[in-house]
């Protein structure tokens, strides 16, 4: 207090003896002797990470700057696109195979498919889904839907049996359009879908054919595809829809437990998606090589948003392969090419090739690439920047590694946190619940320390809001209320991050990822990266299972071995090395293959139900640690009685 007393009575005195531009650089100098006294550590953190937080304020303004400008003309993504279309109608928008489908030619599908669609009942509100495979007709279909003011669900097309009619039944389809690969599936459940659900068949044909088969199959489903190649494209008009916020898409979340749940996408988020991707490190002359599949963001909205907003290139993929990667990347031209995290770790376990830097990509954008091969990656395939984003489909905590950070998955800003309102609040590691102070409000986490990560909800912003999903009950869950201040909302990712000192994001886990063993807390994820590390990056997921009579859960640990040549003996050799004790899989699971989700999450909780009961598990062979020898040894039925009886001792 007579500090500050004493520098203001300094200042005045200054002031009056010398003027004003004297004073204003006595007091400059005075607060910058103040703050590296006292402050000495801020100071750093600010002078480190000033570009890093001015570039993203940059990008941030130039979202919000397109955001609002569509806002105002109130389009949907076909009249965005329009004027996309307008720029280069002939520039290619997707290459598929050998197919070069333009930017006019894209939208005069599109708008055959709001023709035939129309013709069929389909208008403002009704519910198209879509189960079909990655093709350049994919997103015209869907953009054809959306003329006529139509929503469409992207099923994932992994689904099959009860997850399928779930994922039709709660968007509350009114038409359905599948790939004929599909029918099978769609047989196997036809007699439980709703009587007035109509199908389309689609069979994916290169764009010039024009052999349209006349004969109607006969089982009263329409041959969408022959429809289209008959009707003439619908004259163009704007969309007749609900505008810019209006509902545009249904993406489904793959969750690795329960059945899948349908997140509402905006066109208002679609663009946000898109556009934030975008301006990290792309322009409108890339060709961006897309992989993935495109009933989930990252394929669907990330990458083809590159293509239906901005009017670059994108190339699609029906399927990932680890090895045509980096030659499809040369073959098609790409700068720019999406990974998720295990693609990266599939490409990395290829061999070498003198392929690996004979291709143009600068930048590789995506999620989950681990910092365990980050820099392997990097250097043996010479990319130049890797941009790697965080964003729930669902929710609207989204960030972004600016920089190229190794293993960052994005930042909060330390020298002006309020400006993106996202946080990584305390959490009680076993329920899950927000730890709170005396006031009711949620605790924030200090640097090093892990949390939960949160996005603070405000409507009307699309970089702020919260659509949610179909579900409301659902949707109620991902909130979680007085947050910054009373009264507000956040969204709660449910995913551990911790902040370094300078603000930088690393993802430490999922809540429910972590077992208790020995009175530790074992993260699923930091095992699963150091066995698949030690073992050629091999797949490996990691559980914990209930024993007998023993607290907290043992660690188990499903890998693949399709060729037999996994060693046992010396992956707990290296493990010992790599992991403390608690931590080491108590239980091997050897698989020849293993089930995945559309995202290659690897799904556990079958593996966990089964667990190390050798009559339950028939195909693969099951191995327990033995702690005196420190080596696998194999577990059948005796072995299984011994450990519930705990004659044999884990
Ligand atoms: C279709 O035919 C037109 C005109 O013959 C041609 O310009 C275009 O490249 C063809 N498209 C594809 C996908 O082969
Ligand atoms: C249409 O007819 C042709 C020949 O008559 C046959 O080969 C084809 O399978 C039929 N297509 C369908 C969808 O039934
Ligand atoms: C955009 O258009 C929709 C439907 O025409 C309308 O309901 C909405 O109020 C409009 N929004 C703005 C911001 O003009
Ligand atoms: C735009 O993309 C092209 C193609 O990847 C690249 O050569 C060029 O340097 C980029 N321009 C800027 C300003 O980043
Ligand atoms: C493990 O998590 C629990 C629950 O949050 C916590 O109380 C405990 O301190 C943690 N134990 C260790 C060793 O970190």
């Amino acid at each position: 207090m007579i500090a500050a007393v004493g520098v203001v009575a300094a200042v005045y005195a200054v002031w009056l003896y010398f003027g004003l531009l004297q004073t204003i650089v006595v007091s400059l100098i005075l607060a910058g002797i103040y703050l590296i006294l006292f402050h000495t550590r801020w100071c750093y953190v600010a002078i480190k990470t000033a570009p890093r937080d001015l570039r993203a304020l940059w990008c941030y303004i130039k979202i919000l700057w397109i955001t609002r400008s569509l806002s105002r003309k109130n389009w949907t993504l076909p009249d965005i696109f329009h004027e996309t279309v307008q720029r280069n109608p002939n520039k290619p928008c997707f290459l598929f195979q050998d197919e070069v489908w333009t930017f006019k030619e894209v939208e005069d599908y599109s708008l055959r498919v709001t023709a035939v669609l129309k013709k069929h009942g389909v208008k403002k509100g009704s519910i198209v889904g879509l189960l079909v495979n990655n093709s350049p007709q994919m997103p015209a279909l869907w953009l054809g839907n959306a003329r006529l003011g139509g929503v469409t669900p992207l099923i994932n097309t992994n689904q099959r049996g009860n997850a399928l009619l779930h994922s039709i039944s709660v968007a509350k389809c009114d038409v359905l359009i599948f790939s004929d690969e599909y029918q099978s599936a769609m047989q196997d459940i036809s007699s439980q879908l709703d009587p007035e659900l109509k199908l389309f068949k689609f069979s994916h044909r290169p764009l010039n054919t024009t052999k349209a088969e006349k004969n109607a199959s006969g089982d009263g489903i329409g041959d969408l595809t022959s429809l289209l190649e008959i009707t003439p494209p619908a004259p163009w008009t704007l969309a007749d829809a609900d505008g810019f916020q209006g509902k545009l898409l249904y993406i489904y979340t793959s969750g690795t437990t329960g059945l899948p749940k349908a997140a509402v996408i905006s066109n208002s988020r679609f663009v946000f998606m898109a556009c934030g991707l975008h301006n990290m490190r792309l322009n409108s002359s890339d060709i961006v090589y897309c992989p993935l599949p495109l009933y989930h963001t990252a394929g669907g909205v990330v990458s083809v948003g590159q293509a239906l907003v901005f009017g670059c290139t994108v190339v699609l993929k029906s399927k990932f392969s680890a090895s045509q990667y980096f030659p499809d990347c040369a073959k098609y031209k790409a700068t720019a090419a999406h990974y998720i995290g295990e693609m990266c770790r599939y490409v990395l376990a290829t061999p070498p090739s003198p392929a690996d830097k004979l291709h143009n990509v600068r930048v590789i954008y995506g999620n989950g690439l681990r910092p365990q091969i980050w820099t392997e990656f990097v250097t043996r395939f010479n990319i130049k920047y890797v941009t790697e984003f965080y964003g729930a489909t669902e929710g609207n905590a989204n960030i972004a590694n600016t920089d190229g950070t190794p293993g960052a998955i994005g930042f909060l800003s330390r020298i002006f946190p309020k400006v993106y309102p996202i946080a990584i609040i305390k959490v009680d590691e076993e329920t899950g619940e927000p730890i709170r102070d005396a006031s009711g409000l949620c605790q924030f986490a200090q640097a090093d320390e892990p949390g939960v990560f949160v996005g603070k909800i405000s409507n009307n912003n699309p970089t702020r809001e919260y659509l949610g999903y179909v579900d409301k009950a659902a949707s109620d869950k991902k909130v979680v209320r007085d947050v910054f201040t009373h009264g507000d909302a956040a969204f709660i990712s449910g995913d551990i991050l911790v902040a370094d000192e300078l603000g930088y994001l690393y993802f430490r886990d999922r809540t429910g990822d972590t077992f208790r063993w020995r009175g530790e807390n074992v993260s699923t994820s930091e095992v699963e990266a150091a066995i698949s590390t030690v073992a050629d990056h091999r797949d490996a997921v990691v559980y914990g299972v209930m024993v007998p009579n023993t607290e907290g859960r043992a660690g188990m640990c499903g890998i693949v071995d399709c060729d037999g040549t996994l060693d046992l003996q010396l992956l707990a050799r290296d493990l010992a090395r790599d992991l403390p004790p608690y931590a080491r899989p108590v239980f091997l699971r050897v698989m020849a293959s293993m089930d995945m989700t559309g995202t290659f999450k690897m799904k556990k909780t079958d593996l966990q139900k089964e667990g190390f009961n050798p009559s339950l598990v028939k195909d693969d062979k099951l191995y327990y640690l033995d702690l005196k020898q420190g080596k696998y040894l194999p577990l059948g039925s005796e072995e299984y009685e011994k450990i519930l009886k705990g004659t044999i001792r884990l």
